[in-house]
């Protein structure tokens, strides 16, 4: 079995593989400190906490993980706070870095006995429609290299070897939103003890604890937007403005350690399988960062896979993996479907002024049925938190 990239979707597969005394290799471009130290992610889904927990994967999570479980929505009509922990299935959000969690999975692959190839990039799969596929990859010194496996399990993200492999047929479905976000990673404690979402005629901004010392802060900025472009001045300036510091508290300010901007797209490819070839994570399937999904569907699909390759190549049950597509496709429709509506509801996008007028309606229906409708908040819970 090769395993491409070393991300949450491929070292929760290659752990479980293993654990399963499943021969995998993982294969992964970056070196070993790229893989722990990067910062995504950080809000784990109830159902995430579960996959981990029956896994043993949980150690670091349970001992650092904090749970948050209230929203606090910013309007010009003024602000609500949901707590959605007691609402819908009554779950929780749990915060935990991303790069935490990673490092953790890494470490337990290796401690098990895991192969991984750091500084190994697959270049293209070859012959999945047959039972002999190969991987070719480009060797840390650069050299051409060569990997087979019965089957090849593509963890390698939105623009790995995997998606570049697929069969001509394979279904592509996309969207681009429009909007894009200056994503900040700040030194400095959170200033709410809630989600913040701030929609403002100035555009979205975001709030999110990572832990006691680091905040994520977002702020819906023009696309093409360069991260360097904003001074640490107005980018605290404008942060403050749109979450109406000067009605709810200023924001606890601190070094801004970390940009990035993030165009809010959104694909899917169907099937998710092709042959020995199978799509897992950003890999399958890109959502927006509206509603943190994607880490969490990353987890839930390895695990879906990799008890679908156990039957398959420990119990002699091909069958198995039939149904990991549509299985997985079940869960990312819901997820993509969730996040486009949180997208409707918290940016203005760029339309025409008919279309921008009659949208802006649309939008403020939303959130006054958020604010005052108990049915519309167990909704929003049972999908904020659900994968
Ligand atoms: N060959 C080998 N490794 C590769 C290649 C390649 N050609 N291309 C990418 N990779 C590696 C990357 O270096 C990275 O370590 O694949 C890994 C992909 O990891 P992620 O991008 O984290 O994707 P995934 O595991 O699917 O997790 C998805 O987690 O990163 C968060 O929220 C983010 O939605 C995302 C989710």
């Amino acid at each position: 079995m090769v395993i491409l990239g070393a991300g949450p979707a491929g070292l929760v597969l290659a752990n479980l593989l293993l654990r399963s005394g499943i021969d995998c290799v993982v294969l992964e471009r970056t070196g070993r400190d790229d893989v722990r130290n990067r910062a995504r992610a950080g809000f784990l889904a109830a159902n995430t906490v579960r996959i981990l927990e029956r896994n043993g994967l949980d150690e670091g999570l349970r001992r650092h993980g904090q749970e948050h479980g209230v929203c606090e929505f910013r309007t010009g009509d003024g602000r609500f706070r949901l707590d959605y922990r007691r609402l819908g299935r009554g779950e929780p959000h749990t915060v935990y870095p991303q790069h935490e969690l990673v490092a953790d999975l890494l470490a337990r692959f290796l401690d098990a006995g895991g192969r991984i190839r750091f500084a190994t990039e697959a270049v293209a799969v070859h012959d999945a429609d047959g039972p002999t596929p190969s991987v070719t990859v480009r060797e840390e010194d650069g050299r051409p290299g060569r990997w087979r496996a019965r089957y090849v399990a593509a963890c390698d993200g939105r623009h790995g070897a995997g998606r570049r492999s697929l069969p001509p047929g394979a279904v592509h479905h996309h969207r681009d939103h429009g909007v894009s976000w200056l994503g900040l990673l700040a030194e400095a404690p959170p200033s709410l003890d809630a989600v913040g979402y701030a929609l403002h005629p100035r555009g979205f901004a975001g709030h999110m604890a990572r832990s006691a010392e680091i905040t994520r802060y977002y702020l819906q900025c023009a696309p093409g937007t360069r991260a360097d472009a904003w001074s640490e001045e107005r980018i605290w300036d404008e942060l403050d403005l749109r979450m109406r510091a000067t009605e709810y508290g200023p924001l606890l300010r601190g070094p801004v350690v970390r940009r990035t901007v993030v165009d809010l797209w959104s694909d899917v490819l169907e099937p998710l399988r092709h042959g020995s070839l199978f799509l897992v994570g950003d890999a399958a399937a890109l959502i927006s960062p509206s509603a943190a999904k994607g880490a969490n569907l990353a987890v839930l699909e390895a695990e879906i896979l990799a008890h679908a390759l156990t039957r398959a190549l420990a119990h002699g049950d091909p069958d198995a993996l039939d149904g990991y597509s549509q299985q997985c496709l079940v869960h990312i429709w819901r997820a993509q479907e969730f996040s486009h509506w949180m997208i409707g509801l918290l940016h203005q996008t760029p339309d025409s002024e008919d279309a921008h007028r009659f949208r802006e309606g649309l939008r403020h229906a939303r959130i006054a049925a958020l604010r005052t409708s108990a049915t519309q908040q167990h909704w929003f819970a049972e999908n904020y938190v659900g994968v």
